[in-house]
């Protein structure tokens, strides 16, 4: 039943054995025991509930804000307090919670990507307390698929609570654009690059990108690696058995390159939500992002498939990047009881279902019916359960925090100097440092 989905498909990441026995990919087995105190039934109900994330932008904020009304309904007399700090893919709020950790002040609950940012930064160091009694408790191996519960499990233990399974591989185009100019969804390389020359003197930039914090910049080079080399070298290339600097991922660095000649040059003052605005007001086509921007187009009131569209980013259908969204318990929680209670929502159906229509994400449960999602999402329901699935290196799961901060920041020197072979060079040392310890 719940876990059917997941049986054909392989989750290619890092090789390694998880807590389930399967290889799956991340890496876990290298980790360091983690063993907290286990948790126990809990009884919420008074005082405060604080959680932690980077949702503020339309569409996440809007997700966000239907599990609080599931819980408040539920325990009316908690008082929430959203501590959500913006920018995109956490990069202001990583260094805050990173300091709050350490203080010793966590939140009550934080946001965290399944995987290697969950794994390998916060059960390693010990500041998590386990989550598997409750996730025993509510029944969640019959709904949420065991490939999605080993990655957020280590030492025989769950470690949080996955709320949704985002897409990172996704073009994302104003469709009326598209049409008026001839032209249909491209599905290659050299599809997407001859619709954006096409586009040029149309638009003010055809492709669309707000680069602030430079993940995004990021995304399109897992995305073109992905596209160049497939699943088998991206899992490879992302676990340090391939070499960045490969003609794979030098193809993929060309094609940024030559995407780049077609992006608005405000980019690097610009987030992603910014840029999907730039959709909506048609000063640009395309954007590649995750499907957190459909989210953000239907909370501006655009309807999928009339005003915008989806298509597989250039070159990857039958992939699937996968960003997944977790929730976890620290330690020294201030609210523990409060807190597993917001677990038991962010797990729930009623909490899923409110959650990610809004979100613009895939629920991690396989028991919410599909018929309340838009069609682009529907589509990614019925493709989730075919596609090769790997997981992001951007998003926090394929490879650990220090190695993807850095790729950011390479990232960032690249979209000025351009240089194709420093780059891949240069990420390789960055192999070297990070993933293969
Ligand atoms: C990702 C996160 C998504 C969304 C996105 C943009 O890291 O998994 O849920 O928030 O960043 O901020």
């Amino acid at each position: 039943m719940g876990n059917e989905r997941w049986t054909r498909r392989q989750f290619v990441g890092r090789a390694g054995k998880t807590a389930g026995g399967v290889v799956l990919g991340l890496g876990l087995a290298d980790l360091l025991a983690a063993c907290g105190t286990t948790t126990t039934s809990s009884s919420a109900g008074t005082g405060n509930l604080e959680i932690f994330s980077w949702w503020t932008a339309g569409g996440e904020a809007d997700g966000l804000k239907e599990m609080f009304g599931i819980y408040s309904k539920k325990y009316p007399n908690v008082k929430i307090i959203n501590a959500a700090v913006a920018g995109g893919a956490g990069t202001n709020a990583k260094a805050v919670l990173k300091t709050r950790m350490e203080g010793g002040k966590p939140p009550d609950s934080f946001q965290v990507h399944a995987g290697q940012e969950l794994i390998s930064t916060w059960v390693k160091a010990d500041k998590m307390e386990p989550v598997t009694s409750v996730w025993n408790d509510q029944g969640w191996d019959k709904t949420i698929p065991s490939d999605l519960k080993n990655i957020v499990s280590s030492n025989g233990q769950v470690w949080s609570v996955p709320v949704n399974v985002h897409r990172g591989n996704a073009l994302w185009y104003n469709k009326k654009l598209l049409d008026q100019n001839k032209i249909t969804p491209p599905k290659t390389m050299d599809d997407f690059l001859s619709a954006l020359g096409a586009l040029k003197s149309k638009v003010q930039a055809p492709l669309a990108l707000g680069s602030q914090g430079n993940w995004q910049v990021q995304m399109l080079l897992e995305n073109n690696i992905l596209a160049a080399g497939g699943p088998d070298f991206y899992k490879k290339v992302f676990s340090g058995q391939a070499s960045f600097t490969d003609a794979n991922v030098k193809q993929a660095l060309t094609w940024i390159k030559s995407m780049l000649n077609y992006v608005n040059s405000d980019h690097p003052t610009l987030g992603w939500d910014d840029a999907d605005k730039r959709l909506i007001a048609g000063t640009s086509v395309f954007n590649i992002m995750g499907d957190w921007a459909k989210g953000y187009f239907t909370a501006n009131s655009w309807v999928a498939n009339t005003d915008f569209g989806a298509a597989p980013s250039p070159g990857t259908s039958g992939n699937y990047v996968i960003v997944c969204d977790t929730f976890g318990l620290p330690k020294g929680a201030p609210d523990r009881d409060n807190a597993i209670a917001w677990l038991k929502v962010c797990g729930s159906e009623e909490g899923q279902a409110a959650f990610n229509p809004k979100k613009g994400s895939i629920p991690a449960r396989t028991d919410v019916p599909a018929s309340i999602f838009d069609p682009i999402a529907q589509q990614f329901i019925a493709e989730f359960k075919t596609d090769a699935l790997v997981p992001s290196s951007a998003h926090g799961s394929a490879t650990p925090d220090a190695f993807a901060s850095a790729v950011n920041d390479e990232m960032g020197q690249f979209v000025i100097n351009k240089n194709v072979d420093k780059t891949s060079s240069n990420l390789q040392q960055l192999s070297d440092e990070f993933l293969k310890a």
